[in-house]
């Protein structure tokens, strides 16, 4: 068969995949193929367990595989025979040399970048999906077009904004596409080939067009305004325990302010994924480079208010639980950073545990669909760490239940048939405030939600 365009996504993770995916699913006269250094993860894209888990994936590459969406490790023949290539790699935060724990670590578009100019033989558009810092369009244009010989390269910036656990109905249904080009005529016409894919399934005022530095920068202050609204009610959370007011109370009456809004005012045990803590530091190194060293203060801040929750939530527990943890065991509910996930990069729960375990508290895990990762994050450890998918059976003899991750699954357990199985007296400390907390106390327990007073059994 003849296909329209090609298209090639760089990077099989849990942008890469789900992106070639959807694209393929709507666009059948369109040919995607992803390839990746990881040859296991291609593997695992082929197979019926997919690397990623996410609501409604499975469906999406069953209709395209095979078809018109392809997963390969040849990378050079992928960009030899594509025409688009969406670049998704990885851009952690740096963990070594200058801009150690601040700066992107830029290793691995670089390395994407050299490989598409060895190999590229004909025009290409090169599409930065992943998120980069503002102005690597710039670097990545001085890499292509290092080589003269005629064969062209346009740059476009389209930022991800889909969320782990709904990522598949946010690319469906996105409220918006971004595509940053330069002001030129070329980069005109690279722009409108991509805003061509996306009219496919998406309405054309929801596709925004920018200049190309406005749109890497808009992907960092998304994830700096997201990520700012929860540290912020996090900090009222712990104005909230110090004044009996109550943090759900106080979110509903701020956010029916039309002017505020009511999404991401939930006070938690803080936020997590691989997102948040590396766009906002990485806006930080930038404010700090460039001289904006109070700029950079503010935007550090709710980084460091994060931890502080995390922090907080421990030292709660420790507090609460007679001033020691050590030798009592304590049950994690749940390890993925946020629920309908299997990621847990940068999850709460890594620090909980961590934590507990420097307590000498003994650890036991439990999560539907996160205990491989959550096995491989505390390898290595000292202490004692158990892993039990059934939340019944892992809570089973501990002393407390610690809530990290805001599955449904928790919200429906039978808690007086766990308090029964439970040392006593037992805790629960609630860090998602998902439970039913009257009735936790009722069946016994003594509960610590985030933000608002607790109920005990005690005088
Ligand atoms: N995960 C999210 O929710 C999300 C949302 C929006 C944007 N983003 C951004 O998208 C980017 C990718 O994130 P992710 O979560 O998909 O990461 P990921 O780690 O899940 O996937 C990245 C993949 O790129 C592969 N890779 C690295 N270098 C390569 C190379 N030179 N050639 C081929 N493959 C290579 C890795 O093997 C890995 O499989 C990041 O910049 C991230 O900030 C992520």
């Amino acid at each position: 068969m003849k296909f329209e365009k090609r298209i090639l996504c760089i990077g099989a993770g849990f942008v890469g995949g789900p992106t070639a995916a959807m694209i393929a699913c709507k666009c059948p006269r369109y040919r995607v193929t992803v390839v990746d250094t990881n040859k296991e993860k291609i593997a695992q894209w082929n197979s019926a367990a997919l690397p990623v888990y996410e609501p409604g994936l499975d469906e999406i590459v069953k209709e395209a595989r095979g078809r018109n969406l392809f997963f390969d490790t040849d990378i050079p023949g992928g960009i030899r025979e594509n025409d688009v290539i969406f670049v998704c790699v990885n851009t952690p935060t740096k963990s070594f040399g200058a801009g150690a724990g601040m700066a992107a670590d830029l290793q691995y578009w670089e390395k994407t970048a050299r490989q598409i100019l060895e190999h590229a033989r004909s025009p290409k558009i090169v599409v930065e999906k992943s998120t980069f810092p503002v102005k690597t369009a710039l670097a990545m244009e001085r890499i292509l077009n290092s080589r003269n010989d005629g064969v062209r390269f346009d740059v476009l910036s389209n930022p991800e904004f889909l969320a782990e656990g709904t990522a598949v109905r946010d690319m469906e249904v996105p409220d918006r596409v971004l595509i940053g080009s330069r002001d030129s005529a070329e980069g005109y016409r690279a722009r409108d080939v991509l805003v061509e894919i996306y009219a496919n399934w998406v309405p054309r005022e929801k596709i925004l067009t920018s200049n190309i530095w406005s749109s890497e920068l808009a992907k960092l202050a998304a994830n700096l305004f997201l990520a700012q609204r929860v540290s912020t009610i996090n900090a009222v959370s712990a104005v909230c325990e110090k004044t009996e007011a109550d943090v759900t109370e106080v979110a509903r009456i701020v956010g029916m302010d039309g002017r505020i809004g009511p999404r991401f005012l939930n006070a938690s045990i803080g936020f997590g994924g691989s997102c948040f803590k590396k766009d906002i530091l990485n806006l930080v190194y930038l404010c700090r480079h460039e001289g904006l060293a109070e700029v950079a203060d503010y935007f550090e801040a709710v980084v460091r208010i994060n931890e502080y929750q995390k922090e907080r939530f421990v030292l709660n527990m420790l507090e609460a639980m007679f001033n020691t943890l050590a030798g009592k065991r304590v049950c994690l509910f749940g390890f993925a950073f946020k629920a309908n996930t299997s990621d847990t990069r940068e999850s709460p729960a890594i620090y909980v545990a961590q934590r507990l375990l420097e307590e000498k508290a003994e650890v036991v895990v439990t999560d539907p669909r996160a205990l491989e990762n959550a096995k491989t994050d505390l390898k290595g450890l000292a202490g004692k760490v158990s892993y039990v998918k059934d939340p019944y059976k892992a809570a089973s003899g501990c002393q407390a239940i610690a809530v990290m991750t805001e599955w449904d699954l928790y919200r429906g357990l039978d808690y007086g048939r766990i308090f029964k199985r439970m040392v006593k007296p037992a805790f629960i400390f609630d860090g998602r405030n998902i439970l039913d907390h009257e009735l936790c106390h009722e069946v016994g327990f003594n509960v610590y939600p985030v933000g608002k007073p607790g109920l005990t059994h005690f005088a």
